[in-house]
C-alpha cells in the first residue's frame, strides 16, 4: 500500500526501482484500460461565463498552477481563466530558476506569468523563495565557507526577489518545507551556515523589502502526519513569540485518497488555531493504489470527490480573514507532477481529468 506520506521527487527514483516502478505502472495501465476506465469523467465543457464555474462555487480564493509553457496551451488557459482566482508559479519563481551562476536573479518567465495574471485578472501566489530541496546553487555554494557573505547574498537575494514584485503577490512562500517528518528542522545549506535561524532571518530580510505582502511558512504532510503538524506548530508558535513576520501557514495538502476525510477537518482546525492565514497550497489526491488493484479504482474515484467536499467545506467553515485560499497543484490529470515526473506510473490526483473534463465534484 502507498503511504499517507508525500514522496520526496528526490527520494522516489530510491524508494521505487525504475523497474520494479515500470513493471507496476505497465500492469496497472492496461489492466485500467482493459476495464475501459478514465473515461467515465463527466462530459461537461465550461464557458467563461459558467455559472458552475469552480470560482463561483466557494467562499474562498481558488487557485491552480501555471508555468510559461502552459500559457502557449489554449485548452489550459481556458480552464484557468474560467475556474480559478489566482495560480502559484509551479516552478519558475523558485531559486533553481531564478538565481544565475553569478547571483544575478532573472524575472523572465516569472514576469510573463504576471503579466498574463494581470491581463485576466487572475492573482499570484508567490512560491517561493527558501527551499531545502534548492540549495544546490554553485552561488550559494561557493560562499559557504565564509557566512558573513553568504548571510548577505541570502538577504540580496530575498530583497531582490521581494522588491521586484512588491505589491504585486496576494502572498509569499518564504520558506518551504523546512521540517523533516519527525519535526525536527531538515539537514540543508541554510541549516548548516546559518543554523536554525535562516528561517527567521528570511522572513525578516523578505518583510524589510516589502512591509504589505503577506508572508507564509508552507509544509507538507501535516495532515497525514499528526506529529509532525503538531511540531510544525510549535516551530510557528515560538517564531511568533519573537516576532517573526509570519503571516500566514501552507499546508500543502498533497494527500492520498485513503487518508480518512476527518484527517483533513482537524488539522485545518489544528492549523488555523495560530490565527494566521491559512493557505491550503498544493492540493492533489492521489489514487495511485489503484494501481496495485484497478477494481479498487472507482471506490478510490468516490473517495477522492468525498475528501474534496470535506476539504472545501472545512476550509469554508473557517473565519473569514484566515481563508486566504485553496490552490490546486495541477489541473488535468495529465498535467500532475506525480503523472509526468520521470518513472511515473499511472494516476488521476487532479480535479480536471486528462481531456480537460471537469470530475463530477
Ligand atoms: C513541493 C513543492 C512544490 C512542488 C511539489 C512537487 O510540494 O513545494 O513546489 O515542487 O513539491 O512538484
Amino acid at each position: 500500500m502507498r503511504p499517507l506520506m508525500k514522496p520526496r521527487l528526490e527520494c522516489l527514483s530510491l524508494n521505487r526501482g525504475a523497474t520494479v516502478y515500470n513493471r507496476r505502472g505497465l500492469l496497472a495501465g492496461l489492466a485500467l484500460s482493459a476495464m475501459g476506465m478514465g473515461s467515465c469523467a463527466r462530459k461537461t465543457t465550461l464557458q467563461k461565463s459558467d455559472p458552475s464555474a469552480l470560482k463561483t462555487r466557494y467562499h474562498f480564493p481558488i487557485g491552480a498552477i501555471a508555468k510559461t509553457a502552459d500559457l502557449r496551451d489554449q485548452s489550459f488557459t481556458s480552464l484557468l481563466t474560467t475556474h480559478f482566482d489566482h495560480f502559484t508559479p509551479e516552478w519558475e519563481m523558485k531559486m533553481e530558476y531564478m538565481l544565475q551562476d553569478g547571483g544575478q536573479v532573472r524575472f523572465d518567465a516569472p514576469d510573463q506569468l504576471l503579466s498574463f495574471a494581470k491581463a485576466h485578472d487572475l492573482r499570484v501566489h508567490g512560491h517561493t523563495l527558501i527551499w531545502y530541496d534548492q540549495d544546490k546553487s554553485p552561488y550559494f555554494q561557493s560562499l559557504k565557507a565564509n557566512k558573513s557573505l553568504f548571510s548577505k547574498a541570502y538577504n540580496d537575494y530575498i530583497a531582490a526577489v521581494m522588491s521586484h514584485y512588491k505589491g504585486q503577490l496576494m502572498g509569499m512562500d518564504v520558506v518551504n518545507e523546512a521540517l523533516d517528518e519527525d519535526g525536527q528542522w531538515r539537514p540543508c545549506l541554510w541549516l548548516e551556515v546559518l543554523g536554525p535561524d535562516y528561517i527567521e532571518q528570511a522572513f525578516r530580510a523578505a518583510k524589510a523589502a516589502d512591509a504589505a505582502t503577506p508572508l507564509f511558512i508552507n509544509d507538507y504532510n501535516l495532515e497525514s502526519n499528526p506529529k509532525k503538524r503538531l511540531a510544525f506548530m510549535k516551530r510557528v508558535e515560538a517564531l511568533l513569540k519573537r516576532d517573526v513576520p509570519i503571516d500566514g501557514i501552507g499546508t500543502q495538502t498533497h494527500i492520498d485518497a485513503n487518508l480518512p476525510p476527518e484527517a483533513l477537518t482537524l488539522a485545518l482546525k489544528d492549523l488555523a488555531s495560530l490565527g494566521l492565514k491559512l493557505h491550503v497550497s498544493e492540493v492533489d489526491i492521489s489514487l495511485y493504489d489503484a494501481s496495485h488493484n484497478p477494481f479498487n479504482l472507482p471506490r478510490l474515484r468516490q473517495k477522492q470527490i468525498a475528501l474534496i467536499h470535506e476539504l472545501t467545506k472545512a476550509y469554508g467553515d473557517l473565519p473569514e480573514a484566515q481563508r486566504y485560499g485553496l490552490t490546486f497543484w495541477g489541473m488535468r490529470d495529465g498535467d500532475s507532477w506525480l503523472t509526468r515526473r520521470p518513472g511515473a506510473g499511472w494516476d488521476e490526483p487532479n480535479l480536471f481529468d486528462a481531456k480537460g473534463q471537469i470530475k463530477p465534484i
